[in-house]
């Protein structure tokens, strides 16, 4: 770590990471759809954006302004949890769109997963007390 790097940016990195994986993802899918005139995989884009790119950009910049929330055990979980309720929610969108009936499971899953990592966040964030509150 260098001598001015205070550890916040590692915190925030896999945050950062994983939010420009979905960037690049959802964008390619923008530009396809739009391409293509066929706009049945919006709900996938619309939500790998979304939750993907900008919540995860958004809750990465949050745990680098409050590192001693972001280090702990329930933010690593959260991570782990929002990524693979995303993964399985968007596939189940993805397979929903192509007509396949098997995605409302899959989308419910992941919507369950995905609810609880959010679950999380709040669980994390809303009783923390800071120095000097
Ligand atoms: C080059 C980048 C992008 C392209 C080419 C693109 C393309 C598209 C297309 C073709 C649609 C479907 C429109 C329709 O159904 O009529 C769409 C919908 C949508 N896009 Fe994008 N998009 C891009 C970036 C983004 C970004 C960065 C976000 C959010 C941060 C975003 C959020 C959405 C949302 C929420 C919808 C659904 C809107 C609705 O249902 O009314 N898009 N996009
Ligand atoms: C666990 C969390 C979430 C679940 C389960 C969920 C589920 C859904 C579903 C089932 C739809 C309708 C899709 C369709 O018509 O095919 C939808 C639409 C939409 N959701 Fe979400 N959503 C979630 C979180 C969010 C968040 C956090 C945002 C924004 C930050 C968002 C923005 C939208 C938008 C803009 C639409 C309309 C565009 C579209 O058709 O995709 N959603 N959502």
């Amino acid at each position: 770590m260098r001598a001015a790097d205070d550890g916040r940016g590692d915190i925030a990195l896999a945050w950062f990471r994983a939010a420009v994986v979905y960037l690049l993802i959802a964008v390619a899918l923008g530009v396809t759809m739009g391409a293509r005139s066929d706009f049945a995989m919006r709900s996938v884009h619309s939500h790998l954006n979304l939750l993907g790119w900008v919540s995860l950009a958004l809750m990465g910049l949050i745990y680098q302004q409050l590192p001693q929330l972001g280090a702990r055990p329930l933010a690593k979980w959260q991570f782990r949890l929002h990524n693979c309720g995303l993964a399985g929610m968007a596939a189940g969108l993805a397979a929903k769109a192509h007509g396949l009936s098997s995605g409302d499971q899959l989308v419910g899953v992941g919507s369950i997963v995905l609810a609880v990592a959010v679950l999380i966040f709040a669980l994390n964030i809303l009783p923390a007390r800071l120095p000097g509150d």
